[in-house]
């Protein structure tokens, strides 16, 4: 791939924000030049062998899930975890069904899991991990918490890098860009606390009968505006450094997985900023995870070459996203009486000028036995299935599945 240098980093406390880097070539030709590096497609395989992509899911079109799988390059292991409804119609059954044939026509490794299976939630309270959890022991609603159930899988594998893929995405090509730009930033990345970031290109919407190729959304401008008002305001210098707040397509090394916080539902994306700047960012003290602050944290921003086209979820979504969001970056410590005052302008007609609520944060992971977490799913959980690479009989197989099947065939 060849992909512009980062023309400016931001430094703020130990994290390191990178600008915007654009994609110049997919598959490049080897010319470097002082502007472009050129990363050879067998570092970005060796990142992809040990990358796990994970696809967040909750009753989204059969179709579109099967293109975003099919997308996914195969040395990576992908992730299903899945939310989605169990009756009327089993939409988990379908999704189940379809990973399972595209398992037995490309022996690509992939998990499968439902967010809500009780033997789920009881493996996080055996880990001792209940901060996802209803009181009834089952798994929350929320993309987020969709997320921390695939990144402990991923731990569980071994796996060095983790990014997350939405399962409503349009364009199958895209998603296969996603990931190759994903390991490219870890191509490039110096510390081994990194995260990479997706601009997207373009949004394309439908305007007038045409299509209007939308630069911007009003969530992640918002965001971004005021996630750069609390860095600008705590330096005294201006900054516009932060284009990517509230990126659902981001990656991340396991070591920085590791120590992050995670906030509750669509506000996780903005929360890893607010985390960093709470934990790392200029003039903190008392910085606990030295390891991390000496290498030092490294945000890389990519734009991708490909247009995002997924589901409009409608104006009620839209303002719960941002709600969820400015909720987060009001509750920084970083943030001054200034930034407060105008994050409430800014939801004022949201909020009738009440103080936002703070979010749930849930704690870091890095602790949890993964491995034992995932022997639990496998000897218990009747959603639960792993299907290894080449194995055309997979080792986590729900026997539930299995005897419904042959069932059926009897
Ligand atoms: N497992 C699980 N559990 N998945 C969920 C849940 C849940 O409770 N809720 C939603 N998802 C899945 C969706 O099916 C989709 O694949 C993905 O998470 C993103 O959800 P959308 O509802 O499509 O969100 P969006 O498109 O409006 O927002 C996306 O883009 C934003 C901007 O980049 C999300 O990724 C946001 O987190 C992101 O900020
Ligand atoms: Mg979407």
């Amino acid at each position: 791939m060849l992909i512009e240098m980062p023309r400016h980093t931001e430094i703020f406390g130990s994290v390191k924000i990178h600008e915007m880097q654009r994609v110049l070539k997919i598959d490049s030709g080897r010319f470097a030049n002082p502007r472009a590096k050129d990363i050879p497609f067998e570092d970005i395989k060796d990142i992809l062998r040990r990358f796990a992509i994970i696809v967040p899911v909750k009753d989204e079109k059969i179709h579109l899930l099967d293109g975003v799988l099919r997308a996914i390059p195969f040395d990576c292991t992908v992730i299903v975890v899945s939310n989605s409804k169990r009756e009327g119609p089993d939409f988990y059954k379908m999704e189940r069904d379809l990973v399972r044939h595209l398992h037995d026509l490309t022996q690509q490794e992939i998990l499968i899991v439902h967010q809500k299976d009780p033997d789920l939630g009881f493996a996080f309270y055996d880990a001792g991990y209940d901060h996802l959890l209803r009181r009834d022991t089952i798994v929350r609603d929320g993309k987020a918490e969709g997320m921390i159930i695939g990144m402990l899988l991923a731990k569980a594998l071994g796996k060095d890098y983790i990014g997350f893929a939405d399962a409503d995405n349009y364009i199958p090509g895209s998603v296969r860009e996603y990931v190759i730009d994903y390991a490219a930033g870890f191509c490039m990345a110096e510390s081994p606390y990194s995260m990479v970031r997706l601009h997207w290109r373009y949004k394309p919407k439908v305007v007038e009968a045409k299509l209007y190729f939308q630069k911007w959304g009003r969530v992640s401008e918002t965001t971004n505006k005021y996630l750069n008002l609390i860095m600008s305001a705590h330096t005294g210098f201006e900054t516009g450094i932060v284009i990517t707040g509230n990126a659902g397509e981001h990656a991340l090394t396991t070591k920085l997985a590791d120590i992050l916080s995670y906030s509750t539902g669509y506000s996780i994306e903005p929360y890893h900023f607010v985390c960093l700047f709470d934990r790392f960012g200029l003039g903190v003290k008392n910085i606990t995870d030295t390891d991390a602050a000496n290498a030092g944290i490294e945000i890389f921003q990519i734009e991708t070459l490909n247009p995002h086209i997924h589901e409009e979820k409608g104006k009620a979504h839209i303002n719960n996203m941002l709600l969820g969001s400015l909720q987060t970056i009001y509750h920084c410590e970083l943030c001054n009486d200034y930034v407060r005052s105008k994050v409430l302008e800014e939801l004022g007609d949201i909020l009738e000028w009440e103080e936002p609520k703070k979010s749930l944060i849930m704690p870091p992971i890095g602790e949890l036995d993964a491995p034992r977490f995932m022997k639990m799913l496998e000897s218990t959980a009747e959603t639960f299935a792993r299907f290894e690479q080449g194995a055309i009989v997979s080792e986590g197989e729900d026997k539930a599945y299995l005897k419904e099947e042959s069932s059926h065939t009897e």
